[in-house]
C-alpha cells in the first residue's frame, strides 16, 4: 500500500511537470485574466496552479507546453452555465499580454455583451492564428490595418461589436480565409475593389454597416463563395453581371441598400440561387422572363423596389419558391398560373400597380 502511494505520488508530481506550462505563456494568461471581469459564473476559478491546461476555455500543445487554444464562450451547453442558469457577462478589455502567447491558433472570446476596447492589434504577430472568434461583445475601434498578416486565419469572426473605421485594404491578403463574419459594426467606406483575391472564402457577411460604393465585381471571381450577405448598407451602383455566374453561390442577399439598375438574368436563371433577397434597393426595368425547371428558391424576395412590367410566364415553370415577394413594385399584368403559386397569399403581391388574378382579385 505505502509504495503503491509511492508510486502514485510520483507519477502525479511527474505528470504536473510534463504538465506546467510555459512560465511566460502563464504569465500572459494571468495578464489577460487580469483585464477582464467575469462577475456571475466564476470561470476564471480554475485559473490558478501551474497547469494551464487544466484552466478553463485553455488548451496547450502536449509536447511544448505551450499555450494552443482560448476558447471562452459566454453562450454554451457546459455545465458551469447550466448551474448559474443564465449566459455569460463580461466587462473589460482584451490584454496586449495576449500576443505573448506566439503558439496561439485559436482565440475565441465570444458572446460575452460587455468586453469593450480595441482589438489589441499585436494580434496580427500571432502567425498561428488560425480562428479568431470575438462576436458578441462590446468592442470599438478598428480591425489592425495589417490583419493581411495572419496567413493561416481561416475564420475571423468579428461581428456584433461596435468596430468602426474602413475595411483594412491587407485583409485581401488573407489566402487562408473561408468565413468572414463583419455584420453588424460600424464599418464604413467602400469594400476592397481586390475583394475577390481572397480565395478560399466561402461566407462573406457583412451585413448591418455603413459600407458605400459599389460591389466589386472581382467578387465573381471567388469560385468557393456559397454565402455572401451585404444586407443593410449603403451600397449603390450596379450588381455586376458576373455575380449571377458564379458556381456555387446559393444565398444572396443584398437587400436594403441603394442598388440600381436592371436586375441581372444570370442571378435569377442561376438554378443553384436558393436564397435571393432584392428587397429595398432601387432596381428598375422588367423581371427577365429566365427562370425554369430547374429554379429552386428558398427566398426570392424582390419587395419594395420600381420593378415594371408584367411577371415573368416563366416563373411559373420553377420548381419550387417557397417564400415569394414581389410587393411595393410598379408590376401590372395577371400574376400566372401554376404550382410555385398556390401556397401564395396576397401579401407577396400586394402594393403594385396593376396586378390581377389569384390571390389578387380576377382580372
Ligand atoms: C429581405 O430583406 C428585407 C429588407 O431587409 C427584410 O425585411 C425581409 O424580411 C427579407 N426577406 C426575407 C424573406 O427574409
Amino acid at each position: 500500500m505505502a509504495s503503491f502511494l509511492f508510486i502514485a505520488t510520483v507519477v502525479l508530481a511527474v505528470s504536473s511537470v510534463v504538465n506546467s506550462c510555459a512560465p511566460s505563456d502563464r504569465a500572459a494568461l494571468l495578464a489577460f485574466k487580469d483585464a477582464l471581469k467575469e462577475p456571475y459564473l466564476g470561470i476564471f476559478n480554475s485559473w490558478t496552479g501551474d497547469s494551464c491546461n487544466s484552466w478553463y476555455g485553455v488548451s496547450c500543445d502536449p509536447t511544448t507546453n505551450r499555450v494552443i487554444d482560448i476558447n471562452l464562450r459566454g453562450e454554451s451547453e457546459d455545465p458551469i452555465f447550466e448551474k448559474a442558469g443564465r449566459s455569460g457577462y463580461m466587462t473589460g478589455s482584451i490584454s496586449p499580454e495576449i500576443c505573448k502567447l506566439g503558439r496561439l491558433t485559436n482565440l475565441i472570446i465570444a458572446d460575452w455583451k460587455g468586453i469593450s476596447g480595441e482589438i489589441p492589434s499585436c494580434i496580427t504577430s500571432l502567425p498561428s492564428l488560425r480562428i479568431l472568434d470575438l462576436i458578441g461583445n462590446r468592442l470599438t475601434g478598428e480591425i489592425p490595418a495589417d490583419i493581411g498578416k495572419l496567413q493561416k486565419l481561416t475564420v475571423l469572426n468579428l461581428a456584433d461589436n461596435g468596430i468602426s473605421g474602413e475595411i483594412p485594404p491587407s485583409i485581401v491578403n488573407l489566402a487562408a480565409l473561408m468565413h468572414l463574419d463583419l455584420s453588424n459594426n460600424q464599418l464604413s467606406g467602400d469594400l476592397p475593389v481586390d475583394f475577390g483575391k481572397l480565395g478560399m472564402l466561402s461566407r462573406a457577411l457583412l451585413s448591418r454597416n455603413q459600407l458605400t460604393g459599389s460591389i466589386p465585381a472581382s467578387i465573381s471571381q471567388l469560385y468557393r463563395l456559397a454565402d455572401l450577405d451585404l444586407s443593410a448598407n449603403r451600397l449603390s451602383g450596379l450588381i455586376p453581371d458576373s455575380l449571377g455566374k458564379m458556381p456555387v453561390l446559393s444565398t444572396l442577399n443584398l437587400d436594403s441598400n441603394s442598388l440600381s439598375g436592371q436586375i441581372p438574368s444570370s442571378l435569377l436563371s442561376n438554378p443553384g440561387m436558393g436564397i435571393l433577397n432584392l428587397s429595398r434597393n432601387g432596381f428598375e426595368g422588367n423581371i427577365p422572363d429566365v427562370f425554369g425547371a430547374k429554379s429552386y428558391f428558398m427566398v426570392l424576395d424582390l419587395s419594395f423596389n420600381n420593378l415594371k412590367g408584367p411577371i415573368p410566364g416563366s416563373l411559373s415553370s420553377a420548381k419550387y419558391i417557397g417564400h415569394l415577394d414581389l410587393s411595393h413594385n410598379h408590376l401590372c399584368g395577371s400574376i400566372p398560373v401554376g404550382t410555385p403559386f398556390d401556397h401564395l397569399e396576397a401579401s407577396s403581391f400586394s402594393n403594385n400597380d396593376c396586378l390581377c388574378g389569384n390571390p389578387l382579385k380576377v382580372c
